[in-house]
């Protein structure tokens, strides 16, 4: 555990970078004793935060993050931007400026400054073609539909367009910028994400394999192990201003994903020694005690706003009179980040325990999530199995027994007999929130229930999806059912949710979950398309109330692309394209079922829309 120990000292102090330096020199974050990948490891094992000085917080990021008017549409801009100089001359010269200008620079000093000492967002990054990727993958042999098939073919186009390759610049003066080298090239998300998302790259790694790229999948597998050995862990995102804050946990599922596709059993064996690292670093950053049981939380390590969105959370920080109640509110405000659902009323507890109410309840390090302890068993039972493939039976009990352990919590703190489903956990108020999210179905993918229990679970979770009409949507099943104008509520409906969901009930296992599923896979499928053929474009995010409608809400404008929407449905038309076909074009049927219904979601998003300051 002293190794975990150094981490967390070597995080909590990330400001001071003379304690970092010291730390790393004293214990680097793992050894590296039986590891092959050693050398690619090495090429970048220069200390990746060393522009946290300029990105992550600092007079420097507060004075242009918070600048009136704003200079940037976008916070994130800012902070992806290349230095034109190490940090230590930015960080004098800014300070020069600031005392010629009696601390306080006009706008117009400000953008001066920018101009000259960074260079544009994107500069480290040059497109790149993945060089297994194939004109006619195996999956398309799948799809008869012709109109299916040629979106599948289109969809493996898109590959080529979200492959992106880091400028040797970046591994030889890594200081110069806010991303974290890695040695192989990644396929991004899109849109304003330029750069690897932790659990973004399940579903596209996934996608990846269906789409017969098994050596882009490998690449980015191994970026993640080699952040792990470097840090100790997987940040949000590939940029140092993410080092507080992890994702959903979803490396080991990676590997799992990435074996069953190549029957690379010495993968996973080699693998072994960083997801047990990675295992160990969230449990015992995450941890909470809840009736005798212990579970995890998000939780970030921080402090200051998001630098990513620096300027918004400074202002929904000012609602609150004491800088020890900002500091906790930018603590749960990326502690939801880490969740991977920023933002949703899911982590809101009102004063009266309720989840009304908007970011200023945001009690995510409160809340014991459904999805998070769900997937932390699910690693533990692939740990486990991976031991077993290298015959070493004494670890194969031990992280069986973890996972035990883990299951026991689940069902005693989370499962709730009453709605017949999991549910998260409210600390503060000790008792269960009863609102549909996604997630609470998730310990059915992962298998996180007691499988004498499937017959009951599945009446009871079956008469729960009834209870909260989540098949009435025609758009799919959306992530809650509270419209906030967040964009991880009502009525945004998310791919990876949507896998969670369909994954969950086929894996269940009953003639009727598994009928659902299939039909919900369906419809997505058939939603996706007509938004595809409405626009050419892939989204973030749909819209549960539209049949070929997207998303929109939160903080940012509609991003397509994009990686985790096109992994699902290729792995849905590989699944599933044998039955589908699209209706007699474009929506078809379904499409005009739900015309009514288009009218109000049209609404909806114009209020939406103009209720908020988007970009
Ligand atoms: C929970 O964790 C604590 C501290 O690591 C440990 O002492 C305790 O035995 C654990 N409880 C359970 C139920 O596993
Ligand atoms: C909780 O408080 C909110 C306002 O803060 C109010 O709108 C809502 O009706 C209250 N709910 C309950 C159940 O008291
Ligand atoms: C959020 O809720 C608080 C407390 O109810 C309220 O004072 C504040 O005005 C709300 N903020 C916004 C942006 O609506
Ligand atoms: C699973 O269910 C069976 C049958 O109800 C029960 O005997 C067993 O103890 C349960 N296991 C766990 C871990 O709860
Ligand atoms: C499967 O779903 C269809 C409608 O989608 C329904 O007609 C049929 O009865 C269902 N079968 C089972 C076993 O639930």
């Amino acid at each position: 555990m002293t190794k975990l120990v150094t981490i967390q000292l070597l995080l909590a102090s990330w400001s001071c970078l003379a304690v970092l330096a010291q730390a790393k020199s004293i214990d680097s974050p793992i050894d590296f004793t039986t590891d092959n990948d050693n050398a690619i490891a090495k090429d970048v094992d220069t200390d990746p935060f060393d522009s946290c000085q300029i990105y992550c917080t600092g007079d420097l990021l507060h004075t242009i993050q918070t600048a009136v008017p704003k200079i940037f549409d976008d916070s994130k801009t800012f902070v992806d931007m290349k230095l034109n100089f190490p940090p230590a001359k930015t960080l004098t010269d800014f300070e020069a400026l600031m005392d010629a200008k009696n601390r306080t620079p006009s706008r117009d000093d400000l953008i001066e400054f920018v101009n000259k000492y960074f260079s544009p967002k994107g500069t480290e990054l040059e497109l790149w073609t993945p060089t297994d990727w194939k004109e006619n993958p195996s999956f398309l042999d799948l799809i008869p539909d012709p109109d299916l098939k040629q979106w599948g073919m289109e969809l493996n186009n898109i590959w080529k367009d979200l492959g992106r390759k880091m400028k040797d610049d970046v591994l030889k003066n890594p200081e110069y910028y806010s991303i974290i080298p890695v040695p192989n090239p990644v396929i991004i998300p899109g849109g304003r994400f330029i750069e690897f998302y932790y659990w973004d790259s399940y579903w596209i790694i996934r996608g990846l394999l269906y789409s017969d790229m098994h050596d882009t999948a490998r690449g980015m597998i191994e970026n993640f192990m080699s952040i792990v050995k470097r840090i100790g862990f997987i940040p949000n995102g590939g940029r140092v201003y993410y080092h507080g804050r992890s994702q959903p946990p979803l490396l080991t599922g990676m590997v799992k994903s990435y074996v069953d596709f190549t029957n690379d059993d010495l993968f996973a064996i080699n693998a072994l020694e960083v997801l047990e690292h990675e295992y160990e670093y969230f449990v015992n950053n995450h941890a909470v005690q809840v009736k005798g049981h212990n579970l995890t939380v998000y939780r970030d390590s921080s402090t200051g706003p998001r630098p990513e969105s620096y300027r918004e959370d400074v202002e929904t920080g000012e609602k609150f009179a004491t800088e020890d109640a900002r500091e906790d509110h930018y603590s749960e405000l990326k502690s939801a980040a880490e969740s991977g659902m920023d933002f949703s009323s899911r982590w809101f507890i009102n004063e009266n325990g309720t989840n009304e109410g908007n970011l200023t309840h945001l009690k995510t390090r409160s809340i014991v999530p459904v999805d998070l302890n769900a997937f932390l068993y699910w690693n533990a039972k692939l740990i486990a199995e991976f031991h077993a493939k290298a015959g070493n039976v004494e670890k194969v009990t031990e992280y069986e027994n973890k996972a035990q352990k883990l299951l026991l919590g689940i069902q005693e703190v989370l499962w709730n007999e009453e709605a017949g489903c999991w549910l998260d956990y409210d600390m503060i108020n000790q008792k269960p929130r009863n609102y549909f999210v996604a997630t609470n179905l998730s310990p059915l993918w992962v298998k996180a229930f007691n499988i004498s229990d499937t017959e009951k679970i599945s009446k009871s979770v079956l008469n729960y999806i009834a209870v909260n009409k989540l098949d009435s949507f025609a758009g799919g099943v959306p992530n809650t059912l509270s419209n906030t104008g967040e964009q991880w509520d009502f009525p945004n409906v998310w791919a990876p949710m949507q896998y969670i969901v369909v994954e969950g009930l086929n894996n269940l296992n009953t003639p009727e979950a598994k009928n659902l599923s299939k039909s919900w896979a369906m419809r997505w499928v058939k939603s996706n398309f007509k938004a595809y053929s409405d626009d050419f474009h892939m989204y973030e995010k749909y819209n549960a109330e539209k049949f070929g409608g997207h998303g929109s809400g939160g903080e940012y404008g509609v991003q397509t692309g994009f990686g985790w929407s096109n992994g699902v449905i290729i792995e849905w038309l590989a699944k599933h394209g044998r039955e589908l076909d699209n209706g007699g074009g474009r929506g078809g049927a379904a499409a005009s079922r739900v015309m009514s219904l288009v009218g109000v979601a049209a609404v909806t998003i114009v209020a939406l829309i103009a209720g908020r300051v988007l970009w």
